[in-house]
């Protein structure tokens, strides 16, 4: 029988244990929901202003929004939109039955709390917020999570892809755009959820390679798409991801091909602009029958026009290097060159010169002869990978072919012996394999540095042991002894005889360096490009960063020169002052297009007619360091290539005057036709006009927004800097305002530059320069084309004159609208939703934090849609940007600026050198160049 005493001790000991037990299952209804009060009572007080009817003297599971189990405990926390700022509690995991988190869409900042081991949670909804961390491991042993949500919280400090999300294998729904992720996609996470739905990691700055195992899941969105460096290599695994619907790529720096698609059977949307992929768009993906809208813009395509279904919506504006704009075959050649590049994976460098239908003009590593056939082909030291296509055996007139110096694998192939003409071919120093085909004896083969190249047969010439790799880019295949060798080199040298002339012929019309002493130029050596050898000079500067001093003391090379073909490629025309004002009529007032705040416009027409728009401007005392940045941004600047900015032809410095030639608009100034058209006599503008200039420059600006590394910053965008062409589309013009941004941040202090009415407001307070300012000015024009109204108009009373501040204000009540809107336009009804819906748009764009526009991207997918729905199925008139039959010699040089592409131009010194000049030190044209005075 117990003592008294020890039964109160064991009565003691299993209350204390049942207590125990309590808090460890932590489903007591008092200890623990004492635990949940404790952390809602700290939400009530983080929470600025808290929801209306929480108070800390009502049960929280009565608050709204708030939702409790049986035991009281709190299971769902549902507070989106609803205007929150403030802050979150730590210990927010400390609500362990919580399944449901919604927060989305408030002003929530401070860290976001970690959410670790709420194994109850199905759905964390943190998005549109401005939480300023996410602490490490926040997301471990979420065994229960289906959706996790943080996109749009810009301020985020940056942070990488939370790989303890693998615990989550029931995820379905993966949110986080614009969060600021940075690195790289870790190679094994994408295969632990098998129901991962959607991915959506657009506007991080994630970098490297899709990793396989991409592959092994089941993913049917994923969006990847504006990185702000971008990620890269190939897109090659999606051709395995068969479940995909929808694909967002964009606004990347992947390369290669488009793979073969024909299995993902669902995919309805491919979005893949302005990425650098190369190779011919595969006819699978044409053919795909579920496929609805497809991007392919700015990318690097080549071969045949693509031709996709009726219905599907396809957009290929902008640069890619189709062999023709419309849809048909090819030139054989270009296809036989394309399956070559193709073995070697579409390296870019093809991509980027091979443009247009005919290998024979200007096609780098091809040479022809006078009868337009390829006799060489010359590849050595290019770094290729891949094999040795055989459809080199279809350029039957091949002599030789330098495959030396690479990485290349595989067999030579058999076809190769096929070429009748073939007398050299080098393939030393590559890791060649199998059996060396048999030549004939007239063939100079060298193949040394292949270990695992059979030495058998070799019966040939001189197969396998000569070992003189030097052969390099001086062929001298002649040494075959038939009458064939000697009858075909005098082709040979004319073919190269009409290169050079054609080269020089080009170089002396277009890029001559202007002459400081007149006396040294008359316009007959201008005229006559023969006799002008002396009058030809190139800068390169975009090689070399080490010229200093007077204009004329920049470096430069005469066009007799051969190796003046590598500075020319660097894209860098100069023009000579003679040629300016021979087509300018010496700057005659009759020529006048226009006055800038830098300088007067001036129409010129070149002999061969093309019009030409010349900007003259005159610095007092530029001095070396203002002519190294003029000289730097115009290396940029002429490499900036889009269908919706006005080229930049080339330039001219001669003293202090400097000259820039840009493409001519004939039809003048969005200005003119929206606000001048009476004086005129234009007819005003129509709606889908005013929607297709809008898109049109959204696209120019967007463009210039994500230029390959960086983003330039156009800083003056205004109706007057809109040009438009006959067909009344629109170019963005006089961007030589743009800064570009450092990485990551863009944003640099400057001094302002710019127009009053169109200035954002954190612009003009504090200077602080993003691209946000750009998107704020396109608000602006936008407004203007609704209204027919200028940006600022001193004629309305006060409250009126600042559009902007009166548009907004409009915007409040919808029914407004139509009441503000241009007179002129006579909306119907369905004309009245698109204007509707500009005007949310142009509201939207003039948020007065920079952080609640949209980037131009944006803006670009609002206006699509619209335009769209108005466009002809016909694309012609579209695209005729890139393969006129017949050039002119300033288009040729154009398009050879354009074939260097923007993505080249990155990796060269010169633009070291703007990002430092640019960035050290700010300057506006408008303080450097006041007055003109060109002698
Ligand atoms: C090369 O020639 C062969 C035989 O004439 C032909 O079947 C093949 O299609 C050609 N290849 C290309 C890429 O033109
Ligand atoms: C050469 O190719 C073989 C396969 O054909 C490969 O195993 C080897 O690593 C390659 N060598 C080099 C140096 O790339
Ligand atoms: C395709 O694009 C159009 C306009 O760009 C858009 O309206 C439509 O919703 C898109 N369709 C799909 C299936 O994404």
């Amino acid at each position: 029988m117990p003592h008294p005493k020890t039964l109160l001790s064991l009565s003691t000991l299993s209350l204390l244990f049942s207590i125990t037990i309590i808090i460890a299952a932590d489903d007591g209804p008092v200890f623990a929901a004492t635990e949940d009060a404790a952390v809602m009572s700290k939400l009530l007080k983080s929470l600025s202003p808290p929801p209306s009817d929480w108070s800390s003297t009502t049960p929280f599971c009565q608050w709204d929004g708030i939702k409790c189990d049986s035991s009281n405990r709190v299971t769902t926390i549902s507070l989106a939109s609803r205007s929150l700022t403030g802050t979150l509690p730590s210990d927010l995991n400390s609500l362990s039955q919580l399944t449901s988190l919604s927060l989305q869409n408030n002003a929530i900042s401070g860290p976001i709390p970690s959410l670790a081991n709420l194994s109850a949670l199905k759905t964390a909804f943190l998005g549109r917020n401005n939480f300023t961390s996410v602490p490490s491991a926040s997301f471990a042993g979420l065994t229960d999570l289906q959706t996790l949500s943080l996109s749009d919280n810009p301020n985020l400090s940056p942070w990488t892809l939370p790989t303890e999300l693998t615990q989550s294998t029931n995820l379905i729904t993966l949110e986080l755009g614009t969060a600021r992720l940075t690195g790289q996609l870790p190679e094994s996470f994408f295969d632990k959820f098998p129901g991962l739905q959607s991915v959506r990691l657009s506007y991080n700055n994630l970098t490297g390679a899709l990793p396989n195992s991409l592959a092994a899941s089941a993913i049917e969105n994923l969006w990847l798409n504006n990185q702000d460096n971008g990620l890269s290599g190939t897109i090659d695994v999606l051709s395995n991801m068969t479940q995909l619907a929808q694909v967002w790529l964009h606004k990347n720096q992947f390369t290669g091909p488009i793979p073969d698609l024909s299995q993902c059977s669902n995919l309805f949307d491919l979005q893949l602009r302005d990425n650098q992929l190369t190779g011919p768009v595969p006819n699978s993906l044409m053919g795909l029958t579920s496929l609805q809208n497809v991007s392919l813009d700015n990318n690097e395509l080549q071969g045949p026009f693509p031709a996709f279904g009726k219905g599907v919506k396809v957009t290929l504006d902008g640069i890619n290097s189709f062999c023709k704009d419309t849809p048909g075959p090819c030139d054989a050649r270009v296809m036989v060159l394309l399956h070559i590049a193709g073995a070697f994976g579409y390296p870019i460098k093809f991509a980027g010169s091979w443009k247009g239908n005919d290998p024979c003009q200007g096609w780098s590593f091809v040479v022809c002869d006078s009868g337009r056939k390829i006799i060489t082909v010359n590849l050595a030291k290019q770094g290729l990978q891949g094999t040795i296509s055989p459809a080199f055996a279809n350029l039957t007139d091949l002599r030789s072919l330098y495959l030396n110096g690479n990485n290349l694998t595989g067999s030579i192939p058999e076809s190769l012996t096929t070429l009748t003409q073939l007398e050299t071919l080098e393939v030393s120093d590559n890791n060649l394999s199998g059996e060396v085909p048999k030549f004939p004896p007239k063939v100079k083969l060298l193949t040394a540095g292949n270990v695992l190249l059979g030495q058998t047969t070799g019966s040939g010439g001189g197969a396998g042991g000569k070992t003189t790799p030097s052969a390099g880019s001086t062929p001298e295949g002649s040494h075959g002894e038939s009458g064939n060798g000697s009858s075909l080199t005098p082709g040979w040298i004319a073919g190269i005889v009409i290169i050079v002339l054609f080269f020089v012929a080009v170089v002396l019309f277009v890029s001559c360096k202007c002459y400081a002493k007149r006396r040294h130029g008359k316009f007959s050596r201008v005229a006559n490009p023969v006799n002008g050898n002396g009058n030809v000079k190139l800068d390169v500067i975009s090689v070399s960063n080490g010229y200093s001093g007077a204009p004329s003391e920049l470096q430069s090379q005469s066009s007799g020169d051969h190796s003046e073909l590598h500075v020319f490629d660097g894209g860098n025309s100069t023009m000579s002052i003679l040629v300016l004002r021979q087509v300018t009529g010496n700057f005659s007032e009759d020529n006048i297009l226009g006055r800038g705040g830098f300088g007067v416009v001036y129409k010129g027409e070149l002999q061969d007619g093309t019009k030409i728009a010349v900007k003259r401007m005159e610095s007092v005392a530029m001095g070396n360091k203002g002519l190294n940045e003029f000289q730097a941004e115009i290396t940029v600047l002429s490499k900036v290539r889009h269908r919706h900015l006005v080229a930049l032809l080339g330039h001219c410095i001669n003293g202090n005057e400097r000259l820039l030639v840009y493409e001519y608009m004939p039809q003048g100034t969005l200005t003119q036709h929206l606000f001048e058209w009476r004086e005129l006599g234009y007819t005003p503008l129509t709606w889908k006009q005013r929607v297709i200039v809008a898109l049109d420059v959204a696209r120019g600006v967007e463009y210039l927004h994500s230029l390959a590394q960086q983003s330039f910053i156009h800083r003056d965008l205004k109706p007057s800097n809109i040009l438009l062409g006959d067909d009344m589309r629109a170019k963005v013009a006089d961007f030589g305002l743009v800064k570009n941004a450092p990485d990551g941040k863009y944003s640099v202090e400057t001094r302002l530059a710019g127009t009053f009415g169109y200035l954002a407001p954190e612009y003009a307070a504090t200077g602080r320069v993003t691209t946000k300012v750009d998107v704020y000015a396109f608000g602006v024009v936008l407004m203007e084309l609704i209204t027919g109204r200028r940006a600022l108009d001193d004629s309305l009373p006060d409250e009126r004159s600042h559009l902007v501040t009166w548009f907004r204000r409009v915007l409040i009540n919808k029914e407004n609208i139509p009441k503000a809107i241009d007179q002129t336009l006579n909306p119907d009804e369905e004309t009245m939703e698109s204007i509707y819906k500009v005007s949310e748009l142009a509201g939207h764009c003039t948020a007065r934090e920079p952080n609640q526009r949209p980037d131009m991207g944006h803006a670009v997918n609002v206006l699509v849609p619209m335009v769209e729905q108005w466009k002809p199925t016909s694309r012609h008139e579209d695209d005729g940007h890139d393969s006129e039959p017949h050039m002119s010699l300033p288009q040729v040089l154009q398009r050879w600026q354009a074939n260097e592409g923007t993505s080249t131009i990155f990796n060269d010194m010169s633009l070291s050198q703007t990002q430092s000049s640019i960035n050290s030190k700010t300057y506006g044209f408008a303080d450097s160049f006041d007055s003109l005075d060109c002698r």
